[in-house]
């Protein structure tokens, strides 16, 4: 556990003016920072369940599963209800994997399923409403694919 944890509390933290109090992100720049804090926190629960960390794991899942689900009320204050759905897909793969961690003997399959879901909910968003690339940086799409 060196480097990446790391990484995600230093998200959180450059997030959390905004983040750790408020319940609900409205506006570009703050949902621009819960992504990357989002982002940086499935990675990080990424790299722990890389290792069979589990117990490791859940910490920042559970930091990524708040922050997107705090994102909704952006969706719903653009008016895109497919947005909003899926979003509530997304948080509920988070929370299934998750439940999987929780399980009294986790099974490594399972686990594996699971991750594979959450990452194809967050890529089914992107594909539609993300416009952008990691060099130009990237936007809410204006009008959705
Ligand atoms: C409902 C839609 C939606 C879902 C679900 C969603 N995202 Fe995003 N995400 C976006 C949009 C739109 C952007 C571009 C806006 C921005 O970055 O300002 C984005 C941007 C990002 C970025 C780039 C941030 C940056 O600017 O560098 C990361 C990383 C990211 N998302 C991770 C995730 C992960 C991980 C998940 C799943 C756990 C997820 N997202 C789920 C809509 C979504």
């Amino acid at each position: 556990m060196t480097g990446r944890p790391a990484a995600w509390v230093a998200a959180f933290v450059v997030g959390a003016g905004t983040l750790a109090f408020a319940q609900k992100v409205i506006g570009p720049e703050e949902f621009d920072r819960a992504m990357k804090t989002v982002g940086a926190a499935l990675e990080a629960a990424e790299e722990s369940l890389g290792t069979a960390s589990y117990v490791e794991a859940k910490t920042p899942l559970a930091l990524s599963r708040q922050v997107l689900a705090s994102t909704r009320p952006e969706w719903v204050a653009l008016g895109q209800p497919d947005a909003v759905r899926l979003n509530r897909e997304a948080v509920a793969a988070l929370d299934a994997l998750d439940k999987a961690l929780s399980a009294a003997t986790v099974d490594a399959d399972f686990v594996t399923a699971a991750l594979g879901d959450v990452n194809r909910a967050c890529d089914a968003c992107h594909a539609v409403h993300r416009e952008g690339d990691a060099q130009t940086g990237y936007r809410i799409r204006s009008s959705p694919r």
